[in-house]
């Protein structure tokens, strides 16, 4: 059975969200983003730093990612990750297109550079006894697509792994993901290589799989509002049948959720952090527009409980009315 993973969402692939996807049949997981020169300049107790690199101890393997366009950093925050003892390999960011991220020239402006690129990981190899994994795109625009030869540079520079998102960084999240090239990166190197990028469901992952030939499957956007895509993807690469659960059972995962995020970072916060949590459990639910509305009012998980659980009172049928 070829490795589920959570791919790395800033903002979202937190513990808790980990720690759910996880019991669903995830594999391996990554943190958020992390900053190598925000990292290494933080004082020790900084909060962001204390919430992005948390993890709990019950969670399956787990990727630090960090982005940083300087070798000397790159590797000095590499091995104080490794020091923290808590991840089993250190992910480099070379996909992110978010403008303030590649106008510091790192995420997916690296593509560009191919030998910067490449001396990043040879020296973030030389920090670290852990597995060093690269995420990267197909390039940087359909004028400039060199996942292939990019890829070989980053195996020879010592790569141990790597996930590939079949966009460019001008496609940002938008259009197809191009399974196709992603097979021809996974022909080109002789390193396990994950594809990414529009897997949505079991029979996704399986035409993923069959298009890609790859070793293994990142799935990011569909796990939203849906840590059990582990569990269909699982089911569907078995020949077994996937029941989704029923709404009464997504609420009491999002409030789950929500109750374990607050117990971490005080009932405000999450508050505020769940609201897209609770918009992407409740999406294509009828009422459900108007219900988060007033969820995104509301004061207390209590109150958002209530309102979830309206939403799972049968609508009656018009025609038995
Ligand atoms: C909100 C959001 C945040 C993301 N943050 C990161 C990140 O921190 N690091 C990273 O490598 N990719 C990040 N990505 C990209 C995803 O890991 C993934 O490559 C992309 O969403 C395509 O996969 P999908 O079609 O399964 O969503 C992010 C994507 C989204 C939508």
């Amino acid at each position: 059975m070829p490795d589920l993973y959570l791919a790395p969402m800033a903002g979202i692939t937190d513990q808790v969200f980990r720690r759910l996807c996880f019991e669903q049949g995830c594999d391996r997981a990554t943190t958020e983003m992390v900053s190598a020169q925000g990292y290494l300049t933080a004082p020790p107790d900084r909060n962001a730093y204390r919430f992005l690199l948390a993890r709990f101890p019950e969670e399956g393997p787990l990727a630090a990612q960090v982005f940083g366009s300087e070798p000397l950093f790159m590797a000095r925050a590499a091995a104080k990750l490794t020091d923290l003892g808590l991840f089993s390999s250190i992910d480099i960011n070379m996909g992110c297109p978010a403008q303030k991220v590649v106008g510091g020239q790192s995420g997916s402006a690296l593509m560009k550079d191919p030998p910067l690129a490449a001396e990043i990981v040879r020296q973030v190899k030389r920090a670290t006894p852990l597995p060093v994994t690269v995420k990267m795109r197909l390039g940087w625009d359909d004028a400039h697509k060199n996942a292939v030869d990019f890829a070989k540079a980053l195996e020879a520079a010592g790569t141990d792994l790597l996930t590939v998102h079949g966009r460019t960084r001008a496609q940002q999240y938008a259009g197809k993901a191009d399974w196709e090239m992603i097979a021809q990166v996974k022909q080109a190197v002789s390193i396990p290589v994950i594809a990414n990028g529009d897997i949505t469901d079991g029979q996704s992952a399986l035409n993923a799989l069959r298009v890609t030939g790859c070793d293994g499957l990142a799935i990011g956007r569909a796990a939203l509002g849906n840590p059990w895509i582990f569990a269909e993807i699982k089911a569907t690469l078995s020949g077994k049948p996937y029941t989704p659960p029923p709404f009464s059972q997504v609420i009491d995962t999002a409030m789950r959720q929500a109750r374990e995020m607050a117990a971490w970072k005080g009932e405000r916060s999450a508050l505020l952090e769940m609201r897209k949590h609770f918009a992407w459990y409740t999406a294509g639910r009828r009422n459900s527009a108007q219900a988060r509305t007033k969820v995104n009012l509301a004061s207390s998980f209590d109150e958002v409980e209530a309102l979830l659980r309206a939403l799972d009172t049968p609508v009656p049928s018009p025609f038995y009315e």
